[in-house]
């Protein structure tokens, strides 16, 4: 999934974001208070990308401004946890390149994450610990709402084979959910339908609603996607519960050329929402998930001119939609 705040975008690491990682994580004042090395090389961040930060619910922290990740946010939970105790629990980790320090940014991404962990993963307590000393993390922690929960004496730190004193900090659900700071200011999230299954009759209500084609033609498609009949997916855009954005990939999108396939279809973004990049989050996230899955490339009917530019889809021909008499612009996107 993906996540946008007020400043800041939360999406997976990618390998290309070596250069970026390493300009912060080589800063002795980072890891080490985590619990980890400063990174040595660009190639010792494209390692860690590749590994430690390709863990499930690690994402990196993107400046909306620059749109360049400037530190990392990430859950843990099961074997890969050392402080969730039950299935239902999750540890938090984070870490912020220095020149970000002491802005908010920090507590702007937590706020996020805990919102998808009680809401998305079903999480019922989260914990997360910082090292004696570490005030700046300790201040996060209160900030947004996690309680002092024990103080150990002795915890190994591995990576820096060193011990140290630990002190354990922990939020409760019912805690989160009366504190004042539990939502952000904006909080828009971005997924598939296999990652917000339980929105699936709305997603099909909201998507009839915009376009007029029958609710159930829009279950087929989901129910087939959901099961894995079909790569052909659904992706949507959330503000709170609140559907905002979606889009579709279909086989064909009523239109006469057959073999120009698959297509997008259904864009649509609330007028409340637009202006934002919400819909050319929601392309890009489609068209990166159907290259995963070795479908590229991928095609889109429209009137538009202009709009589908901006996201890198090149104009292709004009093509005749189904019962139309004057053709619509057919888009490529490779
Ligand atoms: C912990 C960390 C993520 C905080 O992020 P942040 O976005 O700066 O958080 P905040 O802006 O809310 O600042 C938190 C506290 O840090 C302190 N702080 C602020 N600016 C600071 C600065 N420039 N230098 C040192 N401390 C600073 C303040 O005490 C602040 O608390 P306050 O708001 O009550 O005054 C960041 O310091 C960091 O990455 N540290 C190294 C890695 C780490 O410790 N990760 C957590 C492991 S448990």
């Amino acid at each position: 999934m993906e996540f946008e705040t007020e400043r800041l975008v939360l999406r997976p690491w990618k390998a290309t974001d070596a250069e970026d990682c390493f300009r912060y994580a080589k800063d002795p004042r980072v890891g080490p208070a985590a619990g980890w090395p400063p990174h040595t090389s660009v190639e010792d961040s494209r390692r860690i990308i590749e590994t430690i930060l390709s863990a499930p619910e690690t994402y990196a922290i993107v400046w909306k401004e620059s749109c360049l990740p400037v530190g990392s946010i990430g859950l843990k939970s099961g074997k890969s946890s050392h402080l969730a105790e039950r299935e239902n629990e999750c540890e938090l980790g984070f870490w912020l390149g220095v020149p970000y320090w002491g802005r908010g940014i920090m507590p702007e991404a937590i706020r996020a994450m805990l919102l998808h962990a009680f809401s998305d993963l079903g999480a019922n307590r989260i914990w997360c610990g910082h090292y004696e000393g570490n005030i700046q993390s300790r201040r996060v922690q209160e900030k947004c709402g996690f309680r002092h929960r024990r103080t150990e004496e002795t915890v190994p730190v591995p990576q820096l084979h060193e011990m140290r004193r630990g002190h354990v900090f922990c939020l409760e659900r019912e805690d989160w959910q009366t504190a004042e700071t539990a939502m952000p200011q904006l909080f828009l999230r971005y997924g598939s339908l296999r990652e917000t299954p339980t929105i699936k009759v709305a997603a099909a209500a909201w998507f009839h609603a915009k376009w007029g084609v029958p609710e159930a033609a829009y279950l087929d498609c989901m129910d087939a996607y959901l099961a894995g009949r079909t790569e052909y997916g659904w992706y949507l855009c959330l503000d709170g519960d609140r559907i905002v954005g979606g889009l579709g990939v279909i086989e064909n999108d009523f239109h006469e050329r057959k073999d120009l396939t698959p297509n997008i279809c259904a864009v649509y973004v609330e007028e409340s929402h637009r202006r934002r990049g919400i819909a050319g989050r929601l392309l890009a996230m489609a068209v990166e998930d159907l290259r995963s899955k070795g479908i590229s490339p991928v095609y889109l009917l429209t009137d538009h001119t202009g709009f589908y530019e901006r996201y890198g889809w090149e104009f292709l021909c004009l093509v005749r939609g189904e019962g139309e008499k004057k053709p619509s612009r057919m888009y490529i996107h490779r």
